[in-house]
Formats: C-alpha cells, sequence, structure tokens
C-alpha cells in the first residue's frame, strides 16, 4: 500500500532528562507511523554525517576540554547541519519527522542547566533552525533520581556525568518551556510500563495531529 505524505510534513521532537526512555519511545512512534506514512526518524546531536563527529566530541570525548560557550556552538552547529539536510527537506516533501531532541534542549541543558544566557541562546536556536520549530514536542517526564539511576546502567556519557543539582536545573527548565507554549510542547509522564507511555503517546498525537487509526500493540 502506498504510503501517505502529508501537504506540509509534519515535524515531532521528543524531549526528557536522563533516562526517561524518550529514544525506545520515539522509536516505538516511528516504527508505527511509518506503517502509513513516510516517516524519518532522526536525533540530535547527530543525524548527519557532520552532526555525528560532533556528538561524538560533545559526548564521548572526555578527556579534551570543551568550554560552556563552546558546548553551546557544537550543539547549534550540529543542529543548523541538520535542519538544512535533512528536516527543512523532509518537511517540503511532505513527511513526518521524528527528531530525538532539538532546538528546546539547549534552553533546558545549557539555559537552565548551565546557566548561559537564555537570551542568547534564543537567538542562536533561531539562527541554526532558520526559525523553524516543531510543530509537536513530547516531554517525557521523570523523576530525576530514577531517570538517573536507569541511563547509568547503560554507561555515562559527558552531560550525564553533571552534577544532580545540574539535571534538576534541566527538568524545572522543560517544565517551564511546556507551560510557556502549552499549545507546542505536551509532557507526558513516564509510566512504569513502557507501552502504557506509549499509548498515550499515540492518543495525543490521534486526538490532535492525524486522522489515520494507528497500530495498536503489538507492533
Ligand atoms: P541522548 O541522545 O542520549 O539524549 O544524548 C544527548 C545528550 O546531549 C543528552 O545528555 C542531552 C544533551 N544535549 C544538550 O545538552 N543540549 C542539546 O542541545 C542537545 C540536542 C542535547
Amino acid at each position: 500500500m502506498a504510503k501517505k505524505s502529508l501537504r506540509r510534513g509534519l515535524f515531532i521532537t521528543f524531549e526528557g532528562t536522563e533516562g526517561c526512555g524518550k529514544s525506545t519511545q520515539s522509536r516505538l512512534l516511528y516504527d508505527c507511523l511509518k506503517r502509513s506514512y513516510d516517516c524519518v526518524y532522526t536525533r540530535e546531536p547527530g543525524g548527519t554525517a557532520a552532526g555525528d563527529y560532533i556528538r561524538h566530541i560533545l559526548l564521548h570525548s572526555k578527556k579534551i576540554k570543551i568550554s560552556d560557550m563552546a558546548e553551546v556552538f557544537l550543539f547549534e552547529a550540529a543542529r543548523a547541519q541538520i535542519v538544512r539536510e535533512v528536516i527543512r527537506p523532509s518537511l517540503k516533501a511532505g513527511r513526518i519527522i521524528i527528531c530525538d531532541r532539538f532546538s528546546d534542549a539547549t534552553i533546558a541543558y545549557q539555559g537552565y542547566g548551565g546557566k548561559i544566557p537564555l537570551k542568547l541562546i534564543e537567538s542562536l536556536n533561531a539562527a541554526a533552525t532558520e526559525g523553524l520549530k516543531p510543530d509537536l514536542t513530547i516531554i517525557l517526564d521523570i523523576d530525576i533520581n530514577t531517570g538517573l539511576r536507569r541511563a547509568k546502567k547503560k554507561g555515562i556519557d559527558r552531560m550525564e556525568a553533571k552534577d544532580i543539582a545540574y539535571h534538576r536545573r534541566v527538568r524545572a527548565g522543560y517544565l517551564k518551556l511546556a507551560k510557556s507554549e502549552p499549545k507546542r510542547i505536551k509532557i507526558i509522564k513516564v509510566e512504569s510500563d513502557l507501552y502504557k507511555t506509549q499509548e498515550n503517546i499515540r492518543a495525543l498525537i490521534l486526538r490532535n495531529y492525524l486522522t489515520t487509526k494507528l497500530c495498536h500493540f503489538p507492533i
């Protein structure tokens, strides 16, 4: 059966603090949507050859020094590339794009977490995204301790190694962002059953963005 394209594409991003399960949830959604729609799955930092190099520097090069401001510019550089190379062309072709993190992450992490002025980050975000904002952003909300415990099971990267106060500020930042843009940003509580969380995500998307009946589990 031919897959549907939308007239102007749909851009969905997933956000949340460490160990919230956003990669699993965004993938489950992608696996479901791609049965009926022309879909692209990607992530930040990454999603392009340049972005993958930058991701490696940011997350896995533990021995090199990266100042707070250099960190911001590296995230923004990866973003500028993915917007030009992947996101804009996919939207133009009417695809659904599911992106694991996007510009809200820099506000929450480097802004609220790292205390870089929000105004500066907002203007860098605007430049890197060429003014593009997601149609829908899903923040998966989880208690910080539970999330960090889950994340640590997979090994710790440079961002996860920041102290707990940093991660608490990141969560508070995400919650503030959701309050300031309630139409675009929706909070979904992380349930202990991952399929329940996924059901809530699909229900939200069906209510607001798509009309096609979505697949049920098992997918
Ligand atoms: P993740 O793909 O496992 O979520 O890892 C990405 C890490 O990078 C995560 O710790 C959040 C962090 N990050 C920022 O600090 N700022 C950003 O702008 C982005 C996109 C990610």
